[in-house]
């Protein structure tokens, strides 16, 4: 991994732009000439290029015209907008999938798409795989070199998965290394006596059609497994080029906030800093933008923490309103920029739109955008870009400046994919986001910024833990979790904790496995899934009472754990629902019942104190975030409220405004203040 980029790219600035298409619009040289001035009103410094040039870079095979693009990245240049250039591999040309067919993708029905869309070409592909490489060099000739380029763009939103043939047996070839060429292995690994799906050679091993194999648990996550494998993979085709070719130039992709499809963490990998798309439902009835905000809030976190110690990019959010939802919402006013801000707050360097301009046609013509069909400027979404602009470009010094953290939730995609792909419990939504957005929110609401890392990373720095529905466990993990607690460290762990191994076989001898029911000092002997409509309560040391919902265990306790509270009702009345062990130096907190935001804060409270944490509460509806370097700290306070909130800062320099600043403020409805403390 490339480590020379202290921030995220050359441009000593907070990134403000967005995906751009002129060459959707070279027959209108009056309206290049317009984005030129009206980016520059709005206070724009990138543009981000080519998401789906390729047929405007090659519109027959090897038939190459770079000369648009290079005019165009001369002119933004010149006045002062840099560029982050795509590679155009999200969609491919209507010639390349005629003249061969096999670059299409094989859906999991197991039906070949035609041609059309986007986001769909098989990743296994050699003939797309060389296509590409041979566009990139050739787009490395043209504009390799060229001083506005900062960054590469690999692709869009890459996803999904393709069950074509040649995928289907790249696949058995994962396995046969995986498993050592050693078919008993798999069916071991597998549990495949069940329903008597013995496999005798690796090659009657399919990829799990819906149609097919749907039953073994151990398959469906290696397919996720092999697909995010598949997908870097092919993402080594783009990298080899650009390394090769701009090795200066840094390189990103855009993921997808809560996506299912590929596991992150391994992608990320691949990548100079991680990117992502955020397109949070506001004002949706029934939801309080509150739970938005935090929801969003938690997504920073996640990809954030995708690459540990680096800010991220917002690569693409809407200014307005996006055209897919199933009621397209304007943002409402003040919106656009509490977002942004929060964004920066959450670790972002820079906050980009899609999309700079309107397109006269495509399924994406009503899609907010910066500049709409009417092409003006005294606009009010283009007024709240061009605001939001300006606060960023107050907010520079923030640049390669990363979350101070104060607690680390464990998340992973294979324990996510083991626990979604499980049949049992609530079979169709197991709720994990939930869990893990509610304890993030939990400890937010204390002022306690937290990291979301994978049981792999480095969450031992953290005073305190938490790890929600973290089914799936990885040999060794027990045991790291166990020494942390001992040396002082405070672990909160939730119901379903450690359930299954790494191909998904259920732990021996009672859950949590691994040694884990030792160091928290519990086992869940059975598991109670409850209808909707079922209710039970908590009942806690003090009498106080708080619902419960979902799911309950039922716990067995070591002499050394304390009850924290205990069910209301049920056949399990007055059986332990919530614990805590001291271990060592340090806590292991057990939760063993879905509580509600007021039961978690009576464990999160006391596990904060124990960690030594703030627990005291900021007011309802404020966020808050940190971000600091060598010599500087970064407070964010995001009102996220519909009211105005009363709040106390610290003293220093409020960055928006150039005020100094200390004690207790109101902030307006949705409004920010960002204090700037020492330096
Ligand atoms: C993103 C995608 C963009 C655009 C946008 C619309 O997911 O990367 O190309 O389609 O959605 O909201």
């Amino acid at each position: 991994m490339n480590d020379r980029y202290q921030t995220l790219t050359s441009l000593p600035a907070v990134l403000r732009g967005g995906d751009y298409n002129p060459d959707q619009w070279l027959d209108r040289p009056d309206i290049l000439e317009q984005d030129i001035r009206l980016m520059h009103e709005a206070g724009v410094n990138t543009a981000t290029l080519g998401v789906f040039s390729w047929t405007a870079y090659e519109r027959a095979d090897g038939e190459y015209d770079f000369a648009w693009l290079k005019e165009r990245m001369d002119a933004l240049y010149a006045a002062g907008i840099c560029t982050e250039l795509a590679t155009p591999s999200g969609a491919k040309p209507n010639w390349l999938a005629k003249a061969n067919p096999e670059i299409r993708r094989v859906q999991v029905d197991g039906r070949r798409d035609k041609q059309g869309r986007r986001h769909n070409h098989c990743y296994s592909s050699p003939v797309y795989r060389r296509k590409v490489a041979q566009l990139l060099e050739r787009l490395c000739d043209a504009v390799g070199d060229h001083p506005g380029l900062i960054a590469w763009h690999l692709s869009n939103e890459l996803g999904g998965a393709c069950h074509c043939p040649l995928c289907a047996e790249r696949f058995r070839t994962w396995l046969r290394r995986r498993y050592h060429n050693d078919i008993d292995e798999v069916n071991k690994a597998w549990w495949t006596g069940f329903w008597s799906h013995i496999y005798t050679d690796f090659d009657q091993i399919d990829p799990p059609f819906d149609n097919g194999e749907q039953s073994v648990n151990g398959l469906l996550l290696d397919w996720r497994r092999f697909t995010t494998w598949n997908a870097a993979d092919y993402l080594d085709t783009e990298i080899e080029v650009l390394r090769r070719r701009t090795p200066n130039i840094p390189l990103t992709t855009n993921f997808m906030s809560y996506y299912p499809g590929f596991d992150y963490h391994v992608l990320a990998q691949k990548l100079d800093f991680v990117s992502w798309d955020a397109y949070p439902q506001w004002g949706e009835p029934g939801h309080d933008d509150t739970d938005v905000a935090i929801r969003t809030a938690f997504e920073h976190a996640l990809i954030r923490g995708c690459k540990p110690g680096r800010p991220f990019l917002l690569m693409e959010c809407t200014p307005s309103l996006v055209n897919w939802h199933a009621y397209n919402k304007l943002k409402r006013p003040g919106v656009n920029r509490l977002a942004g801000l929060q964004a920066v707050a959450c670790g972002a360097d820079g906050v980009q739109y899609f999309q700079w301009r309107a397109g006269r046609g495509g399924v994406e013509q009503f899609h907010g955008a910066v500049v709409g069909h009417d092409g003006r400027s005294d606009h009010r979404v283009f007024r709240d870009v061009t605001a939001l602009n300006e606060d960023l470009g107050r907010l520079a010094g923030v640049c390669g400046s990363y979350t101070q953290a104060g607690a680390a939730l464990l998340f992973d995609w294979d324990s996510r994919w083991a626990l979604e792909d499980a049949w049992g419990f609530q079979k169709q939504d197991k709720k994990l986001r939930e869990c893990a957005v509610r304890l993030y929110a939990g400890l937010n609401r204390h002022g306690v910024d937290v990291e979301v890392l994978g049981p792999e990373a480095g969450w031992e720095t953290y005073p305190l833990v938490v790890l929600p529905m973290l089914y799936l466990t990885k040999p060794g993990f027990a045991q790291r979790l166990d020494a942390y607690v001992r040396s002082g460290g405070v672990a909160v762990a939730t119901y379903m904790l450690g359930y299954v191994g790494p191909t998904t076989l259920a732990h021996l001898g009672g859950f949590p496995g691994e040694g884990l029911k030792d160091l928290f000092g519990v086992t869940a002997r059975e598991i109670d899934t409850l209808y909707p409509q079922d209710q039970n309560a908590a009942i806690w040391g003090d009498g106080a009472n708080t619902p419960i919902v979902d799911y309950c265990e039922l716990l067995e306790l070591a002499d050394d754990t304390e009850v924290l509270a205990r069910y209301a009702d049920d056949f399990y009345e007055g059986t332990p629902a919530v614990t805590r062990r001291a271990v060592g130096r340090g806590a292991a907190y057990y939760i063993g019942a879905r509580l509600d935001a007021v039961g978690d804060e009576r464990v999160l409270c006391r596990a904060l104190r124990d960690a030594g944490l703030p627990d005291e509460l900021l007011p309802d509806g404020i966020e808050y975030h940190c971000r600091r370097n060598g010599t500087e700290r970064w407070h964010f306070y995001l009102n996220t409220a519909e009211k105005p909130r009363r709040v106390r800062l610290p003293a220093g320099v409020e960055a928006l405004t150039g005020r100094p600043v200390g004690g207790e403020e109101e902030l307006s409805a949705l409004g920010a203040a960002v204090v700037r403390e020492g330096r």
